[in-house]
């Protein structure tokens, strides 16, 4: 949640600050700003709403503000505050002197507010970000040096923060600091950046230095000297980050989501690309460190995990249940967290993350990882703090997501969990899967063949774009489908769309239904075919508009349904992989004809760093 760079060097810092921004502007986008040090004077540039009200104030002033060489910015997801000019970032002290731009939540800002306005400090806005602006200033004032004055202002912070600061006074020196927020810093050639996120210095430079929690960092265009919060110096551990600028762009595509949407075969190809090799050999899966004869006895597995990946998680479950015999219970983060939760170091504890910077989920496996279990994560980010936590990583590889509407990581994380459930599976001994395995090597061109036909699809969302509810059913390992499904429609098009499992609609949902409510059945055939086809016929009969989501040829199905979707023939066990890309698509253009904010929808960022 909120996006923050920084910039000292030698160039305007303003069009680096305005790309960094641009480019984090799926960590929050309800208001922007930015500080720069114009001619000895901190300057500051904030407004309400999307980035490109920034980007106008910006253009209006742009010869005054572009003299600056160094500053720092801000995207924001609001926490504590409306999303208005007077709460925007970066915040200042009374004399003006210093800007400071936060990523987090202080959680002590009240005590702090309350002691620093009883010392004459004067708050302008609702935020608990202002606090550490006055305290910084204070600070300063006793000190006279701005890395002290943030070294000693976080000893008094309590909560999540990623920090950046300037003074009027010091017109090449930025100072910044983290603790549970992400923060990166880009090293260049007489000029140094930093952000919470790579996309932010991709552009500029690929050396980078990840910040650790309670690290102090001070940025000038020269020099990078890091110390910890008790003033001891750091060895500065630097490396050259895997990304492509490329990555960044739609490349024709009208949205992030349809490009990233696109890109699945490939995802599909990468993520068993040196894992998978043949059907008769065994799964390699070198980053499962576990002591092999651990996992065999393992009595419990626990999943943690927000949202869609939640979802790709209760797949998982279904899979390694139903390969190993391993009990696995699937539950929210967010959840986990608030309950006394049977852990110990015979349970396996999976997190699964796109970002690895959600709070919850962060939170949740750092609980059972002080409870003793090995801590396994599944995510897109092997830089991030949660992949940090890990004792065994699984690295995705579905490459940087900017829609917010999570797809490709999606199906990486499903394929991450196909291959897991065998390798395990092949740990114990206990099943021949290589009928899966070769479905899942010809996977990629299944789902080419369901994107080709996405005119369909789009015919089809044009067809129901206005309707208010929308139902989704499946039952068994096609239940997550439904809940995804129904989770991408109502993030990117605001309908109200709900999974259930199909077996649950005559024990109350069915009540709803009429000739206003269409309800989508996921129907891939395999064991729960024909109970799902006849929970559509109790639907049919209370008039809804029923579409279905096939992978059967049944010509029968046409007196049932009045749309069909139908994808090519897959096992039920693999249909989750490819049941999805559809209802992907689907949402996709419903929002699109909705003429929606595809990419940014409303009050949702990417990476939920707040519990
Ligand atoms: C939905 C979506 C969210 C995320 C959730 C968890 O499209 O993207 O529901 O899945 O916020 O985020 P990660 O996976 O980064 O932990």
């Amino acid at each position: 949640m909120c996006g923050i760079v920084g910039y000292v060097g030698n160039k305007k810092a303003v069009d680096i600050l305005v790309d960094g921004l641009t480019s984090l502007e799926y960590r929050g986008y309800d208001s922007s700003g930015i500080a720069v040090n114009v001619e000895g004077k901190v300057e500051l540039f904030k407004a309400a709403g999307k980035l490109q009200n920034l980007k106008n104030i910006i253009e209006k002033n742009y010869s005054e503000i572009s003299k600056s060489t160094i500053g720092i910015g801000h995207i924001r997801w609001a926490t504590h505050g409306a999303p208005t000019v007077e709460n925007a970032h970066p915040h200042s002290c009374n004399c003006g002197k210093v800007a400071v731009v936060h990523n987090g939540i202080i959680e002590n800002y009240k005590e702090l507010r309350a002691k620093l306005e009883s010392k004459g400090c004067t708050f302008r806005s609702q935020t608990d970000t202002e606090t550490v602006a006055h305290l910084v200033a204070t600070k300063y004032g006793e000190t006279h040096d701005l890395t002290e004055a943030v070294r000693l202002a976080t000893k008094e912070i309590e909560g999540a923060y990623a920090l950046c600061v300037i003074h009027q006074d010091l017109p090449d020196i930025i100072v910044a600091t983290r603790r549970n927020a992400p923060l990166v810093v880009g090293l260049g050639e007489g000029e140094n950046f930093v952000a919470s996120d790579v996309p932010a210095l991709i552009q500029y430079t690929k050396k980078a230095m990840y910040i650790e929690d309670n690290q102090i960092v001070t940025l000038t265009p020269d020099s990078i000297k890091l110390i910890d919060i008790d003033n001891n110096p750091v060895e500065q551990k630097t490396e050259m980050l895997p990304w492509e600028p490329v990555a960044l762009s739609k490349m024709g595509y009208k949205h992030f989501m349809l490009k990233e949407i696109h890109e699945q075969p490939d995802v599909v190809r990468n993520v068993l690309s040196g894992k998978l090799r043949a059907i008769d050999e065994n799964v390699i899966l070198k980053e499962v460190t576990l002591d092999r004869e651990k996992l065999k006895d393992l009595s419990r597995i626990q999943i943690v995990a927000c949202g869609t990946s939640l979802h790709a998680a209760l797949v998982g479950k279904y899979l390694i249940e139903e390969f190993c015999g391993i009990p696995v219970d699937v539950e929210p983060s967010s959840e986990y967290i608030y309950r006394k939760t049977i852990t110990d170091k015979n349970t396996l504890v999976i997190g699964v993350s796109q970002s690895g910077e959600t709070a919850d989920t962060i939170t949740a496996v750092r609980q059972a990882k002080s409870k003793g279990s090995h801590i396994l994560i599944i995510t897109n980010r092997p830089d991030s703090t949660m992949a940090r936590e890990a004792d065994s990583l699984i690295p995705v590889n579905a490459g940087i997501e900017v829609s917010v509407a999570a797809t490709k990581s999606y199906i990486a994380q499903l394929i991450s969990f196909y291959l897991l459930a065998i390798y395990m599976a092949e740990v114990k001994g206990v099943t021949d899967l290589s009928d899966l395995k070769h479905e899942l090597i010809i996977l990629p061109q299944k789902i080419e063949k369901v994107l080709a036909h996405k005119e369909d699809i789009q015919k089809l969302a044009r067809k129901f774009a206005n309707f208010k509810d929308f139902i989704f059913i499946a039952r068994g390992i096609n239940f997550p489908t439904a809940l995804e499904g129904a989770l991408k429609l109502k993030e990117i098009s605001y309908i109200n769309a709900t999974g259930y499992t199909a077996g649950e609609l005559k024990h109350g949902p069915i009540a709803m239904l009429d000739d206003s409510m269409p309800v989508l059945s996921i129907l891939m055939s395999g064991k729960v075919y024909d109970k799902i086809l006849s929970n559509s016929e109790e639907a049919k009969a209370r008039n809804a508009r029923m579409i279905a989501l096939t992978d059967s040829t049944d010509t029968k199905l046409d007196e049932l349904f009045e749309c069909i979707i139908r994808v090519p023939e897959i096992s039920e066990i693999l249909s989750p992989a490819l049941a999805v890309i559809p209802l992907q698509l689907l949402a996709y253009y419903i929002s699109e004809f909705l003429g929606k904010d595809v990419d940014q929808p409303r009050n949702l960022a990417k990476s939920v760093t707040v519990e």
